[in-house]
């Protein structure tokens, strides 16, 4: 039932816990202009929605962050391999120059 209704709503069943439709993250990966090579920080990823599509979309790498431990571990269970961190918006463990873009969707912080 869950499923049906998410894949009615945002286009996909993927098990998410946001909004971000199918169209809006392909248009996200248009505009940013991904490709393989590139790495991508994801603030406020949750369960792996839309960032594990953008990946798979452009080839991109990925990097979710997100402050509840439970949905980064669904993100990586989901995924099998892209590395997470736990953290808010404000207070990310990383350099900005590590990153060729960064993504939050659905997302206040
Ligand atoms: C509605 S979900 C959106 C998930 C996903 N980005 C999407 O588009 O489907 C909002 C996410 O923001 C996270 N969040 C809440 N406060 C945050 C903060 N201060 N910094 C970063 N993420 C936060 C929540 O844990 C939750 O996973």
């Amino acid at each position: 039932m869950l499923d049906e209704v998410e894949a009615e709503v945002i286009g996909v069943s993927f098990g998410a816990n946001g909004y971000t439709t199918a169209d809006q993250a392909e248009d996200l990966t248009r505009r940013l202009g991904l490709s393989p090579g590139d790495l991508v920080l994801d603030v406020g990823g949750g369960r792996g929605w839309p960032s594990r599509y953008i990946q798979e979309l452009s080839g991109c790498g990925i990097v979710v962050t997100d402050p509840i431990f439970e949905g980064l571990e669904a993100s990586n269970r989901l995924d099998g391999a892209s590395p997470a961190a736990v953290c808010t918006g404000s207070s990310l463990p990383f350099q900005p120059a590590v990153f060729d873009a960064v993504v939050h969707s659905d997302v206040l912080c």
